[in-house]
């Protein structure tokens, strides 16, 4: 039974606690499986037999009748259809063109120091996760769309605004019935009008792209660039199709990432001791130094385990869906033909069978002598339909952290819940509240 106000999420813990390794859910007529062993999270996801869940992932299509993720590399459920876009957005994530993006990565995490630099007075109280979303926004923007969106500099630019409308409205298009409340027909407008705002702003900058193009500037190497490429191989060619891929790397370019640093700063935190040996190893690899360097990455090892251990408890995207089309037999138990298989991550990541004493933050569950979890730790999923950019994402996320721990002493501003939520991502609910002051040693930085 679903207790009131209990966040779904941790039911499915209960519930997996309880029931599994299989666990099955009746909502309304539909009925569909959690698996919770990592039998069964191998043999759903490492295998491209199994396609996503057409009727959940179909119903991304559009958000409130507006078009909104379409046919894209996130919710194509088809094989073949999936195959090929993928293989043709792979180069863009690429290890040379990612090395490459280590530019952008600082360019924009250093404004982002800049902005805190502001706040950081030991009084001001902010959202951390608002900055953070500002800072991927813009990185996202500039990497792979070449657009200078300057979230973190124009407070009055639309764009956050719309994506957490957006996001916000995702979850909310899970009750059939909210169409027709009265009371929602404002929520409903906003989040339409947010869809197409983001659109728009997609199809100038395609516009743009192309116009560059005809004019003879060699097209720069970006996501952009390998989305109209992958168009020009589609039989029936849309502007619609490419807005699809737009919008999905623009929405699953940024908010992940920066409900990854969030999470992270809101468990350094409430563990200084960890904050401490995470500023002692960026003092230690970077000194005074401002620009983060490609190989100064695999030596922040400590904070690779900080940022791991962060995902498996909050997990920004909690789990994915199958819908397998033949008969499976997990641990004895019997799924037939074309139930939706639900995977999930934070689920797994929180079992007491999968993580000793699972609720603590512990790091060292990460570092090179632990044993490896065996499928059952996946918040960039697992096999074909993982993340496309998941090393993108983690050079990202390093970056913009080693910085902040360089230069920052952060302080939760006490009284705040922590709460989860899950509004289309899992986020914190109250944006962690932070304070920061100046680390003495940060006014040894390199100008
Ligand atoms: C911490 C950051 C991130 C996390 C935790 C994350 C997590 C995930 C997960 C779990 C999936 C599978 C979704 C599903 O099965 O429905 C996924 C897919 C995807 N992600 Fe990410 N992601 C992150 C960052 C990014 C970034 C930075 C980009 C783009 C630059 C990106 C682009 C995508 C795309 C396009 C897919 C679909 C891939 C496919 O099906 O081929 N993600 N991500």
């Amino acid at each position: 039974m679903v207790r009131k106000q209990e966040f779904t999420p941790d039911v499915l813990l209960r519930w997996a606690e309880k029931y599994g390794p299989v666990v099955r859910i009746n909502a309304f007529h539909r009925i569909s499986v959690l698996i919770v062993c990592p039998e069964g999270v191998k043999e759903f996801l490492m295998s491209p037999q199994h396609p996503k869940d057409p009727t959940v992932y179909g119903s991304l299509f559009s958000l409130f009748g507006e078009r909104f993720l379409g046919n894209s590399l996130v919710t194509v459920c088809n094989h073949e259809h999936w195959h090929k876009q993928r293989r043709v957005m792979d180069p863009a994530f690429s290890r040379s063109y990612l090395i490459g993006l280590m530019e952008t990565f600082n360019e924009k995490a250093e404004e982002l120091m800049e902005k805190l630099e502001e706040k950081a007075d030991g009084k001001t109280e902010f959202s951390m996760l608002s900055m953070m979303s500002r800072v991927t926004m813009d990185v996202i923007g500039k990497a792979a769309f070449g657009l200078e969106l300057n979230a973190l500099s124009d407070d009055q630019t639309p764009l956050p605004n719309a994506v957490t409308k957006i996001m916000q409205g995702l979850n909310k298009a899970r009750d059939p019935f909210i169409r027709f409340m009265p009371g929602k027909q404002k929520m409903l407008k906003e989040t339409r009008e947010s869809v197409r705002l983001l659109r728009r702003v997609g199809k100038q900058c395609i516009d743009q792209r192309r116009e560059a193009i005809q004019n003879g500037k060699e097209a720069t190497m970006d996501i952009l660039t390998q989305i109209l490429k992958g168009d020009a191989l589609e039989e029936t060619r849309d502007d619609e199709n490419i807005l699809d891929n737009f919008m999905t790397f623009f929405v699953a370019g940024h908010e992940t990432s920066a409900n990854q640093m969030t999470f992270t700063v809101m468990a350094l935190g409430q563990h200084p001791e960890i904050l401490e040996r995470a500023q002692a190893e960026v003092d230690e690899v970077l000194g005074a130094k401002r620009h983060v360097d490609y190989e100064d990455l695999s030596k922040l090892t400590f904070l690779s385990q900080v940022l791991k251990e962060s995902l498996r408890l909050y997990p920004p995207v909690s789990g994915t869906l199958r819908r397998p089309e033949k008969e499976h037999v997990i641990n004895g138990i019997r799924i037939p033909a074309n139930t939706t298989v639900f995977l999930n991550t934070y689920v797994m990541g929180r079992m007491e069978k999968f993580f000793k004493d699972p609720l603590t933050f512990d790091p060292e569950r990460f570092s090179k002598d632990a044993p490896k979890p065996y499928y059952c730790y996946f918040p960039f999923s697992l096999g074909p339909r993982s993340c496309i950019g998941q090393v993108f994402a983690q050079m990202e996320v390093k970056v913009v952290m080693a910085k902040l721990l360089q230069r920052f002493e952060i302080q939760l501003v006490p009284g705040q819940n922590f709460q989860l939520i899950e509004a289309g991502t899992l986020k914190p609910l109250d944006g962690v509240i932070c304070k920061l002051k100046p680390r003495s040693s940060a006014r040894r930085c390199q100008p």
